[in-house]
């Protein structure tokens, strides 16, 4: 089945249909889109800006991680899981969409160098967390994160600005 023909499958979904035609269900995704955006991205550039020191200097990193990274887990949960369903419902324009195919682009990039900071500095964070200088590989990371996780924010506001 190729691209296209597996779009055109859910965007005649029973699903892709009804959040098309009803009048409340897509603005309501799309308002809960934007709340695990809060909680997900939101946290994450608190925890950013600390890790280049320029908020929250007084706070050990280690206690940031260790109390927002549930949070921001649960909230990239229900960003990808409306996500998801606002893809369903726009799935044969969106995927002939740049601007959604850019946002995709940054949310890999973005989620491969969150996976390479837990992996290399977030699950030894008690070793550097409390150092004045923190390694360059955080500061890498963090501002790497900054920069992609905004990319991902603006190309989404762009989409329905581009498309339709
Ligand atoms: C953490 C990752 C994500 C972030 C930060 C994010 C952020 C956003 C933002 C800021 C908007 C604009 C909302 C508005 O116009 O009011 C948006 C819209 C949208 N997002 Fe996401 N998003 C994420 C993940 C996803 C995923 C994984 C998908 C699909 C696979 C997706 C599909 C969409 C679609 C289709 C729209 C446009 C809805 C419309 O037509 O208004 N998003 N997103």
């Amino acid at each position: 089945m190729s691209v296209l023909a597996f779009a055109e499958l859910l965007y005649d979904s029973e699903i892709g249909t009804s959040l098309r035609e009803s009048l409340f269900a897509f603005p309501i995704v799309e308002g809960i889109h934007l709340i695990g955006l809060a909680l997900s991205v939101g946290l994450l550039f608190f925890i950013d800006l600390r890790l280049v020191g320029l908020v929250f200097r007084h706070v050990p990193i280690p206690q940031i991680l260790k109390q927002l990274r549930p949070w921001l887990l649960g909230g990239f949960a229900v960003t990808m899981a409306t996500g998801a369903l606002l893809f369903v419902a726009g799935a044969t324009k969106l995927i002939e969409l740049p601007v959604f195919l850019w946002k995709l682009a940054f949310i890999v990039f973005a989620g491969i160098n969150a996976a390479w900071f837990e992996f290399k500095w977030g699950r030894n964070v008690q070793q550097w967390g409390y150092a004045t200088t923190l390694p360059t590989g955080v500061l890498v990371a963090a501002w790497g994160s900054l920069i992609l996780w905004s990319l991902v924010v603006i190309t989404g506001r762009l989409i329905p600005y581009l498309s339709y």
